[in-house]
């Protein structure tokens, strides 16, 4: 019986079975920035799907894409594209992802998975009920760094887990035009910057008994900026969490354990370099991680590392896993609920 989530996602390999052929449902930003890490690394982007025709078009042309289609549903109910990408702002992920769920399609939906939990369980349950994978675009539980850390933290190198501390800091684009201050996209710092946040400390210590949190909104209610902590008294552990949409800062991150702590480098959700120290007084460094496979030009790394996601959920269809074991739905669950109890408190 395989012990660590690790072992679970080795007892499987990505090279069974056939490619699956991609279909990207809005043709935006990210997006972009999905496609050109997707084809770096092999995969199939196949159709691309907009809300208008041409918009898809100049999207297909740019990435040598195959099939183009003037609306999600013909994006959906096409008979080339076996799994869907949204990639949309966050208020239409759930009606999206279900589009695609009822065509039958694996879907990876970008983060934030929805606006709140109730919706994230809708597309959960339809997804299960359907027989499909639905996966959390939370691209960065599955880079080579995270897998790192996951195997020091799982061999017992920090020592039992006691807090996470993270800092997350963007100077966004907040004009009436852009979807990050318009809550009729759900935008916010909370769901755009701090479900990363959520997300890590829920990977690594669980559901919270607790959420407290503050934050600081603006006139049309849009979250700007909030502090976080998330308490679990039976583990003796919390995690503090720092989020701004509205100014620059550091954006780094610390996991602490009695044995030890990491330091992940800015921005810490992204593929970058951790820092190992011990429990001597002071701490000693013991490690120091980097990414190896470096050196595209403009950017340290050869891609901005949002393939292996993909790689994941092709790997559980393969294996015929209905959710991938390092982002089980029961954490997509509790990110969603404990932004919502954050939420609540928001004045
Ligand atoms: N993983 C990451 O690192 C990362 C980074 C940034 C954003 N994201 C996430 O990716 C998602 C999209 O973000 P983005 O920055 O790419 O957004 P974006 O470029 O503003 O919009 C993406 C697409 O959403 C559709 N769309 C935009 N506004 C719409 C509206 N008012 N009504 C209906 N559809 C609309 C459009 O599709 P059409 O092309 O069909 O018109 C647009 O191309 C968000 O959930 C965000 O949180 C992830």
């Amino acid at each position: 019986m395989p012990r660590t989530v690790l072992e679970m996602v080795a007892m499987t390999s990505h090279d069974d079975g056939p490619r699956l052929r991609w279909g990207v449902l809005g043709a935006g930003k990210i997006a972009a920035v999905f496609v050109a890490d997707a084809l770096s690394a092999g995969i199939d982007v196949a159709a691309v799907g907009a809300r208008d025709g041409s918009r898809a078009a100049a999207f297909a042309e740019r990435f040598g894409i195959r099939s183009t289609f003037g609306s999600y549903e013909e994006l959906c109910a096409s008979p080339e594209v076996d799994v869907i990408y949204v990639a949309t702002p966050q208020a239409f992920h759930a009606e999206q992802a279900l589009l695609a769920i009822a065509a039958g399609k694996h879907v990876l939906v970008e983060k934030a998975f929805t606006t709140d939990a109730a919706s994230t369980r809708r597309v959960l349950e339809a997804a299960r009920a359907a027989g499909v994978v639905v996966l959390e675009a939370m691209w960065t539980r599955f880079t080579p760094t995270m897998r790192e850390v996951r195997t020091r933290v799982e061999r017992g190198d920090l020592g039992a887990l006691r807090a996470v501390r993270t800092a997350h800091h963007q100077k966004l684009d907040l004009s009436p035009t852009g979807r990050h201050g318009d809550p009729a996209l759900a935008g916010g710092a909370l769901l755009d910057l701090g479900v990363y946040a959520f997300a890590l400390a829920i990977d690594l210590l669980g559901e919270p008994a607790e959420v407290i949190a503050r934050g600081r909104l603006d006139g049309a209610g849009v979250d700007l900026a909030l502090s976080v902590l998330l308490d679990y008294p039976s583990l003796g552990a919390q995690a503090s969490l720092q989020v701004s949409m509205a100014g620059p800062g550091p954006n780094d991150a610390t996991i602490l354990g009695d044995g030890g702590w990491i330091h992940l480098d800015a921005p810490y959700f992204t593929w970058t370099p951790f820092q190992r120290y011990d429990a001597s007084r002071p701490s000693r460094l013991v490690e120091e991680w980097t990414p190896t496979d470096c050196g595209a030009e403009g950017s340290p790394y050869s891609s901005r590392g949002m393939q292996f996601q993909a790689l994941e959920l092709e790997r559980c269809v393969a294996a015929g896993l209905l959710e991938s074991p390092l982002m089980p739905h029961t954490h997509t669950l509790s990110v969603m609920a404990a932004m919502d109890a954050a939420r609540a408190q928001l004045r």
